[in-house]
């Protein structure tokens, strides 16, 4: 899968910097192109010669020879790649990344390139645990690029803790599922639902509201771009394209919509649950037209719907990977955070009332997705079908990662 193509191994100055020359080996193998970026501390930790030995070409670390006067073109090698691995990617360079300080040709090419860029992060397990590690993470996530997360284990300073760099093996694999035909949610059930919900009140009136199934639409066609064998169980909307690869399941109230879910449940691997589901239903629905009374009013008596994500939560497996939304007007994170654990949801995905550009009906969003460990990656305002790629690559991550 990764014969032909070209691919910039970046390299920063950390211990584990020694399995970057058997990365190296290992995408040559597999027919890439390699080409070694170095930091200037990278070198006090493996020689650019044994880089350069096992790529066949010079190892890049300052922006001009001093000998040769050659002037390396960060912008040339960005269009040149097509990818860019940072393994391994210390805290300082992850910081760097996430801020644009362009300082050496590492950072300056990562800015320039264009190709999807790799991750996989190497440190001590307190810098891992950092709160600004995790906060420049969720920054490059948000950029779209991808983490290789560490693993736990051993690491240099003899503790023990996550913080060792993914082996080399694993992240050439990383590398060829991505360019590889196979997709990489083949194989996978996807559940999402969509849309509002009616509540009949009678026969020609109901209790709705302004969801327009945007962005629920866009998840589902993500999710079988990525591969994935989608199920979309919507409520009444109208003028929403979908890919004829998604299997559409039509319906109108809540409880019709908990059904729905129920039934193909027990088969699913990830579910986004993004409907606007009514909160209560009409209790005392009239099977007439109710009249217009001419000294009273009808009176309406609500029940309470079930919540669908909970119940779903309720019995959900290990290899199942459940996410819900949260759309909030106030004290969003602790709202989100709240609905996360009491629906057991394992990521939640926060829209703000309060940002310009996201809500019901309009064509962006602006989502923070929080997981159930509190890490929180805040995306800017994009259009729904960009979103839902960010929504889907973050997925992709999860199961990898799972
Ligand atoms: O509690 P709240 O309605 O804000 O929670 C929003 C999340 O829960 C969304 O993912 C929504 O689709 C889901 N939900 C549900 N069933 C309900 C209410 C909300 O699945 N009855």
């Amino acid at each position: 899968m990764l014969k032909g193509k070209h691919i910039i191994l970046g390299v920063t100055g950390g211990i584990a910097a020694y399995k970057s020359a058997q990365l190296a080996r290992l995408l040559i193998k597999a027919g890439a192109e390699v080409q070694v970026i170095m930091t200037p501390s990278a070198r006090e930790f493996i020689t650019p010669l044994t880089m350069s030995t096992l790529t066949g070409k010079p190892v890049i670390t300052e922006f001009f020879t001093a000998n040769t006067g050659e002037w390396h073109s960060h912008v040339d090698l960005g269009i040149w790649a097509d990818a860019m691995v940072i393994a391994p990617a210390t805290a300082c360079t992850i910081g760097k990344m996430a801020h644009g300080v362009a300082d050496n040709m590492l950072v300056t090419t990562y800015l320039s390139a264009k190709a999807p860029v790799f991750v996989a992060p190497a440190m001590d397990l307190d810098m891992m645990a950092h709160p600004s590690t995790s906060a420049n993470l969720s920054l490059l996530r948000s950029y779209g690029n991808h983490i290789i997360e560490p693993t736990s284990g051993e690491l240099a300073s003899h503790l023990i803790g996550k913080g060792r760099m993914e082996e080399p093996e694993r992240i050439v694999q990383v590398l060829s599922d991505y360019f590889s035909e196979s997709k990489p949610l083949k194989g996978k059930r996807a559940l999402v639902t969509a849309g509002p919900t009616y509540e009949r009140i009678d026969p020609v009136r109901y209790i709705g509201n302004f969801s327009s199934g945007k962005m629920g639409y866009s998840v589902a066609n993500a999710l079988a771009s990525a591969g994935a064998d989608v199920t979309l169980v919507s409520g009444p909307v109208s003028g929403q394209n979908l890919s004829k690869n998604v299997c559409l399941i039509k319906v109108e109230s809540a409880i019709e919509m908990l059904n729905a879910c129920k039934d193909v449940w027990h088969d699913v691997d990830i579910a986004v649950m993004s409907a606007a589901v009514a909160d209560y239903r009409v209790a005392n629905q009239s099977q007439c037209k109710i009249k217009r009374e001419r000294d009273s009013v009808p009176n309406i008596v609500l029940a309470k719907n079930p919540d669908i994500a909970a119940t779903l939560g309720g019995t959900k497996k290990d290899h199942q990977l459940l996410i819900g939304f949260a759309l909030e007007t106030d004290n969003e994170v602790q709202n989100a955070t709240d609905k996360l654990s009491r629906k057991n949801l394992d990521a939640i995905v926060l829209n703000s009332l309060r940002d310009a550009g996201s809500g019901f009906g309009i064509d962006t969003n602006k989502i923070t997705i929080i997981d159930k460990t509190g890490n929180i990656i805040a995306y800017p305002v994009k259009s729904k079908p960009e979103v839902a790629t960010d929504l889907v690559n973050y997925i992709i991550d999860c199961i990898s990662n799972k």
